[in-house]
């Protein structure tokens, strides 16, 4: 379908038709992670090997979960999503590596968590900062979880996670290298961090289930995002199995 949105993007995202980047007009680069206020709670530290299962076995017995057990995650096992999603493996001034790959190691997500059921860490919306291996309450409020399940189309899964998942892009920090393609590989990173979500989350017994439906306006304003340079790109809420049986 010539002209369609789709073939539009596509053709204005081509490498060939490609204007200079800002990193390319020599335009100082954004900051490796947005600053966040607030008190740092800092995260425990892992043993992965506590939460080990065969790759290929994971592999095998993934699905999507949409159905939770009433039972709370530990603030240990959180810890472990987070880092498995985002953790940061080697950094300096520039550039992070992480747990996930990502074009031009831009890394241009920012972890917010709705916390349902965990334990040790009161319900609430939290930042995670990659950087500082900590995360930050950024509201108490008791009425987000209806909220937030109602802006992501009723999707009930959201409010009997024990946690949620929302990936949030900050967009300068992958066009100032990519210019427009830029948001091609927003995309792509995105199933990244949401494939390595449903791994680990196999290891500890829980399931998760990505999340493309949802109503960006009221999620990016319940988030608090600054929609001329972020938007939520993906959702993911993470709960237990009601039993080994359990596949939905
Ligand atoms: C990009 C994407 C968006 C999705 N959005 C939703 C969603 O909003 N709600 C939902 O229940 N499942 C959603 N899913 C999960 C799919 O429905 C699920 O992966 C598919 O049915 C295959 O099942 P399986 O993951 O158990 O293999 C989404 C999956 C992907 C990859």
């Amino acid at each position: 379908m010539k002209n369609s949105l789709g073939q539009l993007f596509l053709e204005a995202t081509k490498y060939q038709n490609m204007d200079k980047s800002n990193q390319e007009k020599g335009k100082p680069q954004p900051v490796l992670e947005r600053p966040c206020e607030g008190r740092k709670i800092e995260l425990p530290s892992i043993d992965l090997t506590e939460m080990d299962g065969s790759l290929n076995q994971l592999i095998i017995q993934r699905r999507s979960l949409r159905n939770y057990a009433d039972k709370a995650m530990t603030f240990k096992q959180l810890a472990y999503l987070l880092f498995v999603t985002q953790g940061i493996k080697q950094k300096n001034e520039k550039v992070t590596l992480r747990t996930v790959p990502s074009a031009g190691a831009r890394h241009a997500f920012d972890t917010y968590l709705l916390v349902n059921h965990v334990e040790g860490l009161e319900s609430g919306l939290y930042r995670y900062l990659a950087l500082e291996d900590a995360v930050v309450k950024i509201s108490s409020d008791p009425t987000l979880k209806d909220t937030l399940t109602n802006a992501c189309l009723g999707q009930k899964m959201i409010a009997s996670s024990a946690v949620t998942f929302f990936w949030v892009a900050d967009i300068e920090r992958m066009t100032y290298r990519y210019g427009e393609r830029g948001y091609r590989y927003l995309h792509l990173d995105a199933g990244h961090v949401c494939q390595n979500l449903y791994l680990s989350a196999e290891a500890i017994g829980a399931g998760t289930c990505a999340v493309g439906a949802f109503d960006d306006d009221r999620i990016n304003s319940i988030l608090g995002l600054n929609l001329d340079e972020q938007f939520t790109i993906y959702i993911a809420p993470v709960g237990f199995k009601k039993s080994n049986l359990e596949g939905e």
